[in-house]
């Protein structure tokens, strides 16, 4: 393609990429399907690798991240960050109401929710993106434009004509409660501490040097100012609703989440319907901000030394509650680290019953001095799980006994060993200790793993308890008839489904095997950066520390890991079985090693989607078994390999030409006899 066609054919899919991202992201009305977007978006990335000097700043491209940002310049503020007043009792609201009304007389407020993230300020010129900071000191903040692209709600190109042409807008980077937990149980699965805190990891996240992996966190920005010499409207009110048409999300009036009033009585309402709303909100709040609508009279009012005079803070208390401490149980995780859990008399704490609190480890239990039957305080601040902040001495009974950490494991009874600057214990049998081998293998099995179907938690455990699996290798000697002599609720078609499910995993990517055998601290990105990396499994069992950490995203700790996975004799073993399974060792396609060849001679065109294949997968499988693939159906093909939703079209050229159509379990019979 002419460099001058590939320029008009980039305009052309950045508007049209930034506006299904608007549909998609800002308006929740999407027009076209994922995969129509990410048609146009790998189009779009094709020509910018075909013409690296065409790439914007501003590409749709930018949103899954960029290059890897070495530093933060720190840059000035134009207009500085401020912080508000914070007050605690509507006696000061309404203290706050009076003086600006004793000041000024009748005047519009603006109520806004308070979001609980970290500040950013987003510079636009001429209707396009051009930097995102932190708030810092309030006067100068760190540049973090790159990551600050990953998030889909913020414009990075403004639709209509009318904005400023140089403005910012200030707003809070935050996670929605959906994506923190998504976040957390992605790190469950890699063996990973849970993050406790989304505002936290938010700020964590905004400060990350690899702009991949923010866009993979999925930040999300609400706003709540613009700043500029010349905004259109003389109102907060009016021209934070105004950017709407520029393209941001802001805050929707119908759904309370802003609001205008002139008197306190206005005020105190909605700080009413939002201390005791604010839970079934998709994000967390932290209270309510009360502002001055008019910008005239907001600078007429003026600022003290550190927070503007015409604004005002009200917090909502942390939720508390008291209950008795009934028990404290030691969780064995699948890395062996014993996770101590209060269990509580239930409690109604900030809209949900509680029955457990997270007791992080045996330094906090010290720390509180916990015994069996006290009364103890929980509360639920910023956290996600309810905490325990304090015990009521005065009312612990007589005899109560004091919680003692155990010194060995709860479910194998091996002593515990803490390592040196580590606050947790862990059990270190590894290969016997029964929880960390069953959550083991649940993770094997698991979607973003192994991906086998029928296999859930309590599968897993009941076949390891009745001794038909004791590792992960062991899953690919269990046939249907094992299953079968269990009784217990396996028929034919459960122990079918699983029996499949396993056999299927064999085509599954080397990445995800890399991520399923569960070394420490390797994750699903880890594990894929790893993967393309090294390309194999040998290689990447024979690499040392200092090789390991040339790769991306590797840094010395898992490192560490991975070179302790592969010292372990027991690991080694369990890596051989599965390598003799033909499970997938390695990236590279063109390794498919036949290991059969039932499909000699046999041509096959597939189509459509399979339950226990993926598409590469299915192919694979053919190759595997020494068929060939092909792309289109003609008088060579001998069959057409038809899955859900295969086209009208395939299935007519196919009886055009007598080419028979088989599904999967047909195909699964025949390479499995
Ligand atoms: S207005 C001069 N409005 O709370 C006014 N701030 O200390 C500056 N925040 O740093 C802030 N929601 O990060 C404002 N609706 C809202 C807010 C909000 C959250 C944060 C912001 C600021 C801190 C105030």
């Amino acid at each position: 393609m002419e460099r001058s066609e590939a320029a008009a054919r980039i305009a052309e899919l950045t508007v049209e990429l930034h506006e299904h991202n608007h549909r998609y992201y800002v308006l929740a009305q999407p027009i076209i399907s994922d995969q129509a977007f990410d048609a146009l978006l790998k189009e779009l990335e094709a020509l910018e690798r075909a013409f690296p000097d065409l790439v914007d700043d501003n590409s749709p491209t930018q949103r899954v991240g960029g290059d890897i940002t070495r530093n933060f310049p720190t840059v000035a503020h134009r207009y500085p960050m401020l912080s508000l007043g914070n007050s605690y009792s509507r006696e000061e609201v309404a203290e706050f109401v009076e003086r600006v009304q004793r000041e000024i007389g009748t005047v519009t407020f603006v109520m806004e929710l308070k979001y609980d993230g970290v500040a950013i300020s987003l510079t636009y010129q001429d209707g396009r993106l051009i930097r995102g900071v932190t708030r810092g000191d309030g006067e100068k903040g760190e540049e973090v434009t790159a990551n600050v692209r990953t998030i889909r709600s913020i414009p990075l190109i403004l639709r209509g004509a009318d904005h400023p042409a140089l403005f910012e807008v200030r707003g809070e980077v935050v996670f929605t409660r959906k994506q923190f937990d998504r976040l957390n149980r992605q790190r469950e699965d890699a063996g990973e501490e849970l993050y406790a805190n989304p505002r936290n990891t938010a700020a964590g996240t905004l400060k990350l040097q690899d702009p991949k992996e923010v866009a993979r966190r999925g930040l999300e920005n609400f706003i709540y100012g613009i700043q500029g010499d010349r905004l259109p409207e003389r109102s907060h009110y009016a021209n934070i609703l105004r950017a709407k048409a520029w393209g941001f999300r802001t805050p929707d009036p119908a759904r309370r989440f802003i609001a205008q009033a002139s008197d306190l009585d206005g005020i105190m309402a909605f700080i009413d319907h939002w201390d005791s709303q604010r839970h079934a909100l998709e994000v967390a709040i932290d209270g309510v901000v009360i502002k001055v609508d008019d910008l005239d009279v907001q600078a007429e009012l003026g600022m003290t030394a550190k927070s503007p005079r015409w604004a005002i803070a009200y917090k909502f208390a942390a939720e508390q509650a008291t209950t008795e401490l009934r028990q404290v149980s030691y969780q064995v995780g699948r890395t062996g680290a014993i996770t101590p859990v209060a269990e509580l008399a239930p409690v109604l704490l900030a809209g949900t019953t509680v029955k457990r609190a997270s007791l992080h480890n045996a330094d906090q239990i010290s720390k509180l001095g916990l015994h069996i039957g006290d009364r103890v305080r929980v509360e639920k601040g910023g956290e996600i799980i309810p905490k325990i902040v304090g015990v009521l001495l005065e009312a612990r009974p007589v005899n109560a006994l004091p919680v003692i950490f155990p010194t060995t494991c709860p479910e194998c009874g091996t002593p515990l060993v803490r390592l040196e600057g580590e606050a947790q214990h862990y059990c270190p049998n590894e290969h016997q200790c029964p929880p960390q081998i069953i959550r083991r293998i649940e993770h094997f099995v698991s979607r973003k793993a192994m991906d086998i179907e029928g296999l859930g938690g309590e599968t897993v455990e009941e076949l390891f308890k009745e001794g038909l699996i004791a590792n992960i290798a062991d899953l690919y000697k269990v046939t249907k008839e094992d299953l079968l002599a269990l009784g217990k609720g396996w028929g034919e078609k459960s122990a079918r489904l699983v029996v499949d499910g396993i056999a299927g995993s064999r085509s599954i990517p080397f990445e995800r095997v890399l991520f399923a055998i569960g070394i420490r601290h390797v994750g699903e990105t880890v594990a894929k950066k790893l993967a393309r990396a090294v390309q194999s499994m040998e290689r990447l069992a024979a690499m040392n520390k200092d090789e390991l950490t040339t790769i991306e995203e590797v840094g010395p700790v898992i490192a560490e890991s991975i070179v302790d996975f592969f010292a372990v004799e027991g690991n080694r073993t369990i890596l051989e079985r599965l390598r003799e399974q033909g499970l997938r060792f390695g990236s590279d396609p063109s390794e498919v090693v036949q290991v059969g060849d039932r499909l000699k001679g046999l041509s096959f065109v597939v189509s459509g989607v399979f339950r226990n294949f993926s598409r590469d997968g299915i192919k694979e499988a053919i190759e595997r078994n020494g068929g060939k693939v092909s792309g289109s159906i003609s008088s060579k093909t001998s069959y057409l390999l038809a899955g859900a939703d295969m086209g009208p079209a395939k299935r007519a050229k196919a009886e055009q030409l007598d080419v028979r159509v088989i599904d999967e379990d047909e195909f699964t019979r025949m390479i499995e006899g």
